[in-house]
């Protein structure tokens, strides 16, 4: 091949870069606009596992068209018996669509130099409107893509955006565009096609995502999964600092009964794992939670927590979210604890295992116990109290405390701010020992290494906490009585292990 391919990787991204520079903020935010470099693409392109035949590839949002030219180019050079390339690249933004175009032009010359027939179309307009049409007049036989590959535009949608009445269409409501690309990208698929997606790992668990997970694994097979070792590096240079991963489906109703779970970053060693599905999505698991167990240790905490015996439900707890919503309750807010004010608890007061009041910072202390807060505050009581949302700085993701009514003595009641979850029982306190022991098993390591493998954000949702699995009541129970909780937590959970025939579990840092 007389084209030097580390020609072909400049030439794309000196494209790339020059759209980075001159992309306009206000587009960048509206149409979502992040550009994937070669080497993240690379990564991507790896993992499609044929190119054999007479190749369709659909890039949907193409930006300046890296995904697909880095597929084609890679296609070609893989000597994989490939016969022709054609591909479809949509953008909506027109400047991007003229550079797309450009790399398009890179990557002819590449063909025509190896003698193998290449077409390209770059279409700029809506994709998601054009593919949904296109894909919901068609039958699968009348679907003609081989291969998709995707870095879909990241945005919120309202419950009533027409994006999501057409991503309901294709299969399920969505609550951002980028799962709504998905599912009109892979319905463009012959049957047996391949996609590959770079996208947030948020779709992986959350109820938001729930009915968009069940109807993408009901028409595609999941068949690798790929994370970055540095979690959040692929965009890290247009400061895109959210945790992605690269799913690889099989268009077809038939999930493999194995998956490939890699761990790399670009230019760096990948390894792999091939793992089971159910380790991936538990069997029978409604909510289809997909977990990505990037390791041997984290594979081990993930058998450990299936096999615990309770879920909240089981031992009767309830989760909540802490009713004042500060800046609606902004009247009876105090910055000091006045006489007819209770506590108000904000995520600052769980800190370090325990619950502290007053926290430092500059919010309200308390909240005003009168009439109008009355439906705003939670009876004095025992209650577990878990952040919804951690800070980069903080080591675990579940941050819980134990609220206990003995150290608030003179409080009848207590004001639990929104961003903080709270456990109780149908509304009613929990009992001490419980509160501790909950408290302690939620802050363990070995929970916090099983969350992390289906949660990539640090959000945590109520929804989440009610899947855990948890040890029974009795042993929270043990745990919270015990002179220190977190080593009794520690000692079970190895005993526990030993005795279900779960090894590995010594490997996850458990005193850490
Ligand atoms: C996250 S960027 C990815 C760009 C490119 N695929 C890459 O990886 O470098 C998403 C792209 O989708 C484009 N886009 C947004 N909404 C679109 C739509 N409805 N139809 C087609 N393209 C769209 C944006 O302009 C943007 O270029």
């Amino acid at each position: 091949m007389l084209t030097d391919i580390e020609m072909v990787w400049n030439g794309l991204e000196e494209i790339r870069r020059a759209a980075v520079s001159e992309a306009n903020p206000k587009y960048r935010k509206d149409l979502g606009q992040v550009f994937t470099s070669v080497s993240v693409a690379q990564l991507l392109v790896e993992m499609f596992s044929d190119w054999r035949g007479d190749v369709e590839l659909v890039d949907a949002g193409a930006g300046v068209g890296t995904l697909s030219a880095v597929a084609a180019v890679s296609a070609l050079f893989s000597g994989g018996g490939l016969t022709s390339m054609r591909v479809l690249a949509w953008e909506v933004d027109p400047e991007l669509a003229v550079k797309s175009k450009q790399s398009m032009a890179l990557v002819s010359e590449c063909f025509d130099e190896a003698g193998i027939p290449f077409e390209f179309e770059v279409l700029n307009e809506d994709f998601l409107h054009r593919a949904a049409q296109k894909s919901l007049g068609l039958s699968s036989d009348g679907a003609t893509a081989t291969h998709v590959i995707l870095n879909p535009p990241y945005a919120k949608l309202s419950s009533f955006s027409n994006e999501r009445v057409l991503a309901e269409r294709l299969g399920a409501p969505v609550p951002n565009l980028y799962a709504a690309f998905m599912l009109a990208a892979s319905a463009l698929l012959k049957v047996g096609g391949e996609m590959v997606a770079i996208t947030p790992r948020s779709f992986c668990n959350g109820s938001y995502f729930k009915k968009f997970r069940r109807a993408l694994l009901s028409q595609n097979g999941l068949v690798s999964i790929r994370v970055f070792e540095s979690r959040i590096c692929a965009f890290a240079d247009q400061d895109v600092l959210q945790e992605n991963v690269i799913t690889h489906f099989v268009r077809g109703e038939v999930q493999p009964e194995k998956v490939r779970m890699q761990v790399g970053d670009p230019g760096g060693l990948v390894t792999e794992r091939v793992v089971p599905l159910a380790e991936v999505i538990f069997s029978g698991d409604r909510d289809v939670v997909i977990h990505v167990a990037e390791s041997e240790d984290v594979a081990s905490a993930t058998t450990f927590m299936q096999e615990l015996p309770a879920t909240l439900e089981t031992i009767g707890v309830n989760v909540s979210t802490g009713r004042v919503v500060d800046f609606r309750a902004r009247q009876w807010l105090q910055i000091e604890h006045i006489p007819g004010s209770v506590p108000l608890l904000y995520p600052s007061s769980v800190d370090r295992g325990g619950v502290l009041w007053p926290s430092s910072g500059s919010k309200p202390i308390a909240i005003d116990d009168v009439g109008s807060t009355a439906s705003l505050l939670t009876p004095r009581g025992n209650y577990v109290l878990v952040k919804r949302f951690s800070s980069k700085e903080e080591r675990r993701r579940i941050v819980a405390g134990p609220l206990l009514a003995d150290a608030f003595p003179e409080c009848p009641r207590f004001g639990i701010e929104n961003h903080v979850n709270y456990l109780h029982r149908q509304g009613r306190p929990l009992s001490r020992q419980l509160v501790i022991g909950l408290s302690a098993f939620l802050n363990h390591k070995l929970v916090d290494v099983y969350f992390r493998s289906f949660s990539g954000h640090t959000q945590v949702n109520a929804s989440d906490l009610r899947r855990l699995r948890i040890p029974d009541r009795a042993t929270l129970e043990e745990f919270g009585s015990a002179s220190c909780p977190h080593e009794a937590c520690s000692e079970w959970i190895h005993s526990f292990a030993a005795a279900v025939g779960i090894s590995g579990i010594e490997e996850v840092d458990l005193v850490g």
